[in-house]
C-alpha cells in the first residue's frame, strides 16, 4: 500500500516554492525576481530565485551562513551584475542599466550593513551626511539639519553626538547611526544585512523595533537578512527561507511559524542535527 502523505525526502526539502502569481489586490510588486542565478566560478550559489517583494512590506530573508543572502542583496545594490534571470526594482530593470542610471537608482536605496561600516576618521555628522555631501552637494547648514532629523528618527540625542567619532559610541548607537545614514536620502528601499549580529539582546530588540517603526513612519520597503528567528518574527510581514540557492518557504509570520518544513523547524528549534547541518557533522 502506498501512503498519500508525502515524506520529506531531499527532493521535497529543496523544492522551491512556485513562482509568484498575481499579487493580492491591495499589493503592488516593487521588486520582481525571476529565475535569478549566480555562479562564482564552478560554485552555483543562486539557483533560480523567484520572488516578488511588495511595496511597503518588510520581507525577512532567512538562511544559513553561505546560502547566498548577501549575494542576493548585492544584486539589488548593483555591486553584483545579473548573470541570468530577471531583476526589476520599481521602474529599473537591473539588467539594462546605463552607467549614469546607477547614481539615480542608488539614491533611492539605503543599506544597513552587519557592522555599522562607519568611517572611523569622520564624525557622526560627517558619516551620516556623507551621501548628501557626495551626491546632493548641499550646503553645510542644510546637511546638518537633515543629519539631525535622521538621528532623531532613530532616537539618538542628535546634538550631543554630532561631533563624536564612531569609536566613542556604544555598539547599539553605532548601529543606529548606520541606520540614520541609510535613511538620510528618504529611500524607497532599505536593505539590512544582519543588522543585529553581535549586539546584546536589549539592543537587538531596540533595533528590531526601530526597523518596524521606520517601516511605518517612512512607508519604506525593507529587506532584512537575519539568522535570528525572533528578529524575523518581530520585523517581518513575510518571511522567505533561502536554502541551496532557492526560496524553499515563503509566507506570513504565522505561516512560517506553523510550517512543518524540516529546514525551518531546525532553524526554529536551533537543533544541531537536521537538513541544515547535514554534511557538516
Ligand atoms: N565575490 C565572490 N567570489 C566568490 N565567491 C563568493 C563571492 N561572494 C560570495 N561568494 C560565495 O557565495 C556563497 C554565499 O555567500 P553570501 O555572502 O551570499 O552568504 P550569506 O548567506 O550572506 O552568508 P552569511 O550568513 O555568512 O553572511 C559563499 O559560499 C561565498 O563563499
Ligand atoms: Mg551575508
Amino acid at each position: 500500500m502506498t501512503s498519500t502523505v508525502e515524506t520529506w525526502d531531499a527532493e521535497r526539502m529543496e523544492r522551491p516554492v512556485p513562482p509568484p502569481g498575481e499579487p493580492p489586490p491591495d499589493r503592488e510588486v516593487f521588486i520582481r525576481v525571476r529565475g535569478l542565478h549566480k555562479r562564482f566560478g564552478p560554485r552555483h550559489i543562486l539557483r533560480g530565485l523567484d520572488l516578488d517583494i511588495y511595496r511597503g512590506e518588510t520581507l525577512v530573508i532567512l538562511g544559513l551562513s553561505g546560502s547566498g543572502k548577501t549575494t542576493f542583496i548585492k544584486h539589488l545594490m548593483g555591486s553584483l551584475t545579473v548573470d541570468e534571470g530577471e531583476l526589476q526594482v520599481g521602474r529599473w530593470d537591473l539588467r539594462q542599466m546605463r552607467e549614469s542610471d546607477w547614481d539615480d537608482y542608488r539614491t533611492g536605496m539605503g543599506v544597513v550593513f552587519q557592522h555599522a561600516a562607519l568611517l572611523g576618521s569622520l564624525t557622526v555628522e560627517e558619516n551620516v551626511g556623507l551621501p548628501l555631501i557626495e551626491v546632493e552637494h548641499l550646503p553645510p547648514d542644510q546637511i546638518r539639519e537633515r543629519v539631525i532629523a535622521a538621528l532623531r528618527r532613530v532616537f539618538l540625542p542628535a546634538e550631543e553626538i554630532l561631533h563624536l567619532k564612531p569609536a566613542s559610541l556604544s555598539g547599539g548607537m553605532r548601529k543606529r547611526v548606520g541606520i540614520a545614514r541609510a535613511i538620510i536620502q528618504d529611500p524607497a528601499l532599505l536593505l539590512y544585512d544582519e543588522p543585529t549580529t553581535g549586539l546584546d539582546p536589549v539592543t537587538v530588540s531596540g533595533v528590531n523595533l526601530l526597523t518596524r517603526e521606520l517601516q511605518h513612519s517612512l512607508g519604506v520597503t525593507s529587506i532584512v537578512i537575519t539568522h535570528d528567528m525572533e528578529a524575523a518574527f518581530t520585523v517581518g510581514d513575510r518571511i522567505a527561507m533561502l536554502y541551496k540557492g532557492r526560496i524553499i518557504a515563503l509566507g506570513t509570520v504565522d505561516e512560517i511559524r506553523a510550517s512543518d518544513h524540516p529546514v525551518l523547524r531546525q532553524l526554529l528549534t536551533g537543533a544541531v542535527d537536521g537538513p541544515l547541518t547535514e554534511g557538516f557533522r
